[in-house]
């Protein structure tokens, strides 16, 4: 049988964070064509303003579109707030999936009934996680953080020194004084800073969204028909606003492989 249903996903975010996400989708569904843009021109998304942000990711969904995806993640949270509900609007005929900080599973799962949000500040101060909070938190009490030198630490990468233990441990001390034993990640890049978080944080548990959303991606690819068949070869691309040859390193560094990498301009 020919393959079919081989349409590509797209998979966007401001820079590495996504990268995180990208590696559960391809781990679950390595038949799926990916296609990976990081938008390194405008790092970091999180203290700009929300119709920046909307303008970026549209011209990340133009581009996804004349690429032909059959889906699109928008692998960063930020953007998922500030611009997801345009997204979906604008792009009717687009399947979309985003990125929520994963307060539910936390608040469920919670002894000391604290649980910590690390996330950027437009995250934390956006509407979205308002309403996590509301409809999934009820009785426990959420402490939103806003982390934005996590994203740059994740974007420059270890090896960590003393230094970045020692700063992220000062930034976070207080939750330990709090009892906080969940600590959901918000940002898709604070997974590739994990283990500075959960030094700072040793009796907490760091709650990673990435192998849900994943599944989420199969489970709405199986419900259109749309999964890649068991002979697809699967395939990637790595795609930058920024510099091509500074993600290779990224990549390399973050996943481990030696990985082609494409310049592209966009029009925003
Ligand atoms: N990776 C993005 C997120 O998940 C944010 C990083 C940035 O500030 O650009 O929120």
């Amino acid at each position: 049988m020919p393959c079919h249903n081989d349409a590509p996903l797209g998979v966007f975010d401001s820079g590495v964070g996504g990268l995180s996400i990208l590696r559960e989708i391809r781990a679950l569904l390595p038949q799926e064509r990916l296609i990976y843009l990081a938008d390194q021109a405008h790092l970091p998304y999180g203290e700009q303003s929300a119709a920046d942000i909307v303008r970026y990711s549209r011209a990340a969904t133009d581009f996804f579109c004349a690429q032909g995806v059959k889906l699109m993640v928008v692998a960063c949270n930020t953007a998922t707030s500030a611009a997801l509900p345009i997204l979906r609007q604008t792009y009717p005929d687009l399947a979309f999936v985003g990125l929520e900080p994963p307060v539910r599973p936390a608040a469920r799962d919670s002894r000391t009934g604290v649980i910590g949000v690390l996330a950027t500040p437009i995250t934390t101060e956006g509407e979205r996680l308002a309403s996590l909070v509301e409809r999934f938190a009820d009785g426990v009490r959420v402490i939103r953080r806003p982390c934005p030198s996590l994203v740059t630490l994740a974007e420059r990468g270890g090896p960590w020194t003393p230094a970045d233990y020692a700063q992220i441990a000062s930034l976070l001390a207080d939750l330990n004084a709090e009892n906080v034993d969940q600590v959901v990640l918000g940002c898709t890049h604070f997974t590739f800073v994990a283990p500075l978080i959960q030094a700072a944080l040793p009796a907490a548990q760091l709650v990673d969204p990435a192998p849900a959303v994943a599944r989420r991606v199969q489970n709405l690819l199986a419900e259109a028909g749309r999964l890649a068949s068991a002979d697809c070869a699967g395939g990637l691309r790595y795609l930058t606003t920024g510099d091509p040859a500074r993600l290779a390193s990224q990549i390399q560094h973050l996943l481990g492989e030696a990985a082609p990498t494409e310049g592209l301009a966009l029009d925003f």
